[in-house]
C-alpha cells in the first residue's frame, strides 16, 4: 500500500509510521505534517529515508490533493491536539480539526481514495466517577465539552456525512488516552516524568479523582492498522484497553517508578470544565477483527515510557522550557 500518513511527525503519527516501516516493509509512506510546536522531524529521522516528510498544511487543498492522488489510503491523524491550549485560544483547533479534516475529505472524494479518520474518546463528553462498569460505546451520544474535543467531534461529523453523502470509503476510530514515546511534554504523562528528570515538582490538576482510561501508543496503532485492513466503511471503532486509573493514581505510579515519596508533588489549579472520566468498551472491535491491545501491564509500560524520556532526553529538553513557561503564565 501507499500509505499518506497525515501528522506523522506527531505523537501517535510518529509511532504508526515507526511501526509501519518496521512491520510492513512492502508499504511506501508519505507524512504531512505543517511541523507545528507539537511536529517533530526528529522523531522520524531515525527512519532515514523509509518514510517520506513533506512539510505542508492539510488545509493546503491543492497539496493534499496532489499527495492523496498518489495514494491507496491516508491515515489522518493531524489534528491541534492539547485541551489546555484549546481552552487558552482555540483557533487553531477550528482550522486544523475542522477546515483540515474538510479539505482531506474533497481530495478523498474526487480521488476515490481509502481514508481513515482518528479521533479521540473526548467527543463523547465525560462519565460520572462513581459507576466503572458504564463506559462509552459507538452509539453514545457525542457531548463535547472543550474546544478540542468540539472540533474533533465536527471533524467526525464530517467523514460519517462524507461516507453518506459521497460515498467516502472512510472509517473511523475514537481512542483514549495515550502515553508512550515522542509524546510531547506539555501532556500528562510525558510533563510528570520530565519535571522530575529537570528537578520540577510533578503539577497535578485538582484534587487528581479524575479518570483517564491508558492505552499504549503501540496498541492504538496496531487497532488502526487491523481497521484500515478490516474495517467496515461507514463504521466507528472504539479502542481501549480497560486500563481506567485516576490522575493521582497514574501519578503515585509514576513517583513510584522514579524512586520518589507518594507526596512529592504540587496541586494546581485545575483545568476549566475538566472531564471527570472517560472510560472505553472495546469489544466491538475485539469482537469484529480478534484486535487486543498487548501493553496491558499499566506499571511495566510506565516504566518502559519513563525509560523512553530518560533516554531520549535530546528529543525532549529543547522544548521543555517554553512548555513549563505557558503552565506557569495560567497557574499550573
Ligand atoms: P500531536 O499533537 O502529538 O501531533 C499532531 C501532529 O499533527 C503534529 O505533528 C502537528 O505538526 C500536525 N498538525 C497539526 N495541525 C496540522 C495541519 N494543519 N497540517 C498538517 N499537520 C498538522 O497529536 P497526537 O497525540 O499524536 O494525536 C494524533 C491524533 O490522534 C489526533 O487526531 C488526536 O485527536 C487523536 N487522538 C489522540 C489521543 C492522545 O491521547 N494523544 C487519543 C485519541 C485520539
Ligand atoms: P492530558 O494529557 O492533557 O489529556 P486529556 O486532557 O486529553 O485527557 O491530561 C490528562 C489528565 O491529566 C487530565 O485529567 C488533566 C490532567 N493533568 C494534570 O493533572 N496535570 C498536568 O500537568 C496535565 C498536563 C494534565
Amino acid at each position: 500500500m501507499r500509505l499518506l500518513v497525515t501528522g506523522g511527525a506527531g505523537f501517535i503519527g510518529a509511532n504508526f509510521v515507526h511501526s509501519t516501516v518496521a512491520e510492513h516493509p512492502e508499504d511506501t509512506v508519505t507524512v504531512l505534517d505543517s511541523l507545528t510546536y507539537a511536529g517533530s522531524a526528529e522523531a522520524l529521522a531515525p527512519l532515514g529515508d523509509a518514510a517520506t516528510l513533506v512539510v505542508g498544511d492539510i488545509t493546503d487543498a491543492p497539496l493534499v490533493d496532489e499527495l492523496v492522488a498518489g495514494a491507496d489510503a491516508v491515515v489522518h491523524f493531524a489534528a491541534e491536539t492539547h485541551v489546555d491550549n484549546s481552552l487558552a485560544d482555540p483557533s487553531a483547533f477550528v482550522t486544523s480539526n475542522l477546515v483540515g479534516t474538510f479539505t482531506v475529505l474533497e481530495a478523498v472524494r474526487r480521488r476515490g481514495v481509502r481514508l481513515h479518520h482518528v479521533s479521540t474518546d473526548e467527543v463523547y463528553g465525560d462519565l460520572p466517577l462513581e459507576d466503572p462498569t458504564v463506559r462509552f460505546t459507538a452509539d453514545t451520544p457525542y457531548n463535547p465539552s472543550s474546544p478540542y474535543a468540539a472540533t474533533k467531534a465536527g471533524s467526525d461529523l464530517l467523514v460519517r456525512a462524507w461516507v453518506r453523502s459521497y460515498g467516502v470509503a472512510a472509517t473511523l476510530s475514537n481512542c483514549s488516552n495515550n502515553f508512550g514515546p515522542y509524546q510531547h511534554v506539555e501532556k500528562f504523562i510525558p510533563r510528570q516524568i520530565t519535571n522530575l528528570l529537570t528537578g520540577r515538582r510533578a503539577k497535578l490538576y485538582g484534587t487528581g479523582a479524575n479518570v483517564r482510561d491508558w492505552i499504549h501508543v503501540a496498541d492504538h496503532n496496531t487497532a488502526v492498522r487491523a481497521i484500515l485492513a478490516g474495517g467496515r466503511v461507514g463504521q466507528t471503532y472504539l479502542i481501549g484497553a480497560d486500563c481506567q486509573r485516576s490522575n493521582l493514581d497514574v501519578l503515585r505510579t509514576l513517583l513510584g517508578i522514579m524512586g520518589r515519596d507518594p507526596d512529592d508533588f504540587d496541586h494546581v489549579s485545575d483545568r476549566a470544565g475538566h472531564d471527570l472520566r472517560y472510560a472505553i468498551d472495546p469489544t466491538a472491535l475485539r469482537d469484529e477483527l480478534g484486535w487486543a491491545p498487548v501493553h496491558t501491564d499499566f506499571a511495566a509500560a510506565l516504566a518502559a515510557t519513563v525509560h523512553w524520556y530518560r533516554d531520549n532526553e535530546a528529543w525532549w529538553a529543547p522544548l521543555k522550557d517554553a512548555v513549563e513557561a505557558g503552565y506557569a503564565k495560567r497557574g499550573q
